[in-house]
């Protein structure tokens, strides 16, 4: 039967629907997963689908197709991490190879990209992606990509999403953003004139914090073919079983969000007025700078925050010595609520001045919300926070 009905359903529909009773060998509801390394040729010359699972596997595809539609784009390329997907914007870069990046996204992200500075593959361009002075400065010059993170890994600042795109535009890039702290239920890019959207499906896509996997999300069937040959050229892809697992994830992410950030918000403004906390960047909260940005840019406030202690490092290590209920670990989007040091931990890669520059202090903590009742979430912060002298 035709799913043409697909075409015109919710995404929360389509997220669940897509892949679901396509198995033509036994009618399976779930789609099957294929381990198989290899594919038997039907004779000489006679190539099926597919032949070699590094080159393509039918769980990858459903998946791919899953976050394609998503996002709104044309197609997808599933990789083993973030990381990867994002390798691979930088294979194929037209012209001059200047890439223009925000001086606050992710760790590790820069950790990448100042390797693949150091090789010469990439000419890296630092910008504070908040200063419309700086930014336009920094594309005066012909760019072949700006990568763009929205909102910002720790401190939650926004972007104007289209009014950078279009001057990425301008300076003749292409323009990535990665959408991984909110997620395609949240957030579309490419809605806003994005090029790419990159995800570490590790987080809201898959979960459960129990697979590591990326994306790159194209808007041209040439971008997708180009990344795919890029993808299996350098061997990335992503594993069968992964696939499986984050297309069994990613089926619930409209609930888990919804849930997660309505517990989030209920935090953000507990913390809010808690004597011990200096500031809490959170966009639902009205205090927040980017705060009516937020509400039309985005389909909803998400859930990650940021606060900051009053009494910097010391408070922190008095916070993490008794907070119950929150693992201390690194990550983020799962269903288990998370507390980070972000200078010590996850930022751990940049120098001091860097953290300095982007304003990343010692007293600050990350949060990732997740599935628990927010009561219990508010009473275990309650208490901890309580212990701090
Ligand atoms: C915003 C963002 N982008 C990319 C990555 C890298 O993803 P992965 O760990 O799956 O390589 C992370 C990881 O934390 C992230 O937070």
């Amino acid at each position: 039967m035709s799913k043409d009905y697909l075409k015109t359903a919710k995404l929360g529909t389509k997220v669940i629907n897509i892949g679901i009773d396509s198995d033509k060998a036994h009618g399976a509801v779930m789609p099957p997963i294929y381990l198989t390394t290899n594919y038997t040729f039907e004779g000489l010359g006679q190539k099926r689908t597919y032949d070699y699972a590094r080159s393509g596997n039918p769980t990858r595809e459903i998946i791919a197709e899953v976050i394609a539609e998503l996002e709104g784009g044309v197609g997808a390329v599933m990789v083993a991490s973030g990381l990867a997907a994002l390798d691979l914007l930088w294979q194929d870069l037209p012209g001059n190879r200047r890439v223009v990046v925000p001086h606050d996204c992710y760790g590790g992200t820069q950790r990448l990209l100042n390797a693949r500075h150091k090789q010469g593959l990439i000419d890296l361009v630092y910008v504070d992606q908040g200063d419309d002075a700086a930014v336009t400065a920094a594309l005066s010059e012909p760019t072949a990509l700006l990568l763009l993170e929205t909102p910002s890994n720790p401190l939650m600042r926004l972007i104007d999403l289209k009014k950078l795109i279009d001057l990425g535009h301008k300076a003749g890039a292409k323009v990535a953003v990665d959408n991984t702290f909110l997620s395609p239920a949240l957030q579309n890019p490419i809605k806003f004139g994005a090029d790419f959207v990159v995800h570490s499906t590790t987080k809201y896509i898959n979960g459960h914090s129990d697979v590591i996997g990326g994306a790159l999300v194209c808007t041209t069937p040439e971008d997708v073919a180009t990344y795919r040959w890029w993808a299996n050229c350098v061997g990335a892809t992503a594993a069968p079983f992964d696939s499986y697992m984050t297309l069994r994830g990613v089926r619930t992410l409209f609930v888990r969000i919804r849930q997660q950030q309505q517990s989030a918000q209920s935090i953000a403004e507990f913390l809010h007025s808690h004597p011990r906390v200096k500031v809490v960047h959170y966009p639902g909260l009205p205090s927040h700078p980017q705060h009516e940005l937020a509400k039309v840019q985005q389909a909803g406030f998400g859930a990650m925050m940021s606060f900051e202690l009053a009494g910097g490092l010391e408070a922190v290590k008095q916070l993490f010595d008794h907070i119950e209920l929150f693992s201390l670990a690194e990550s983020l989007g799962g269903i288990e609520s998370l507390i980070v040091h972000p200078a010590s931990m996850t930022h751990a890669a940049m120098s001091p001045e860097a953290l300095a520059t982007a304003g990343i202090s010692e007293g600050l903590v990350r949060l990732s919300i997740g599935l628990e009742d927010a009561a219990d979430l508010i009473a275990a912060l309650d208490r901890g926070l309580s212990q701090i002298a």
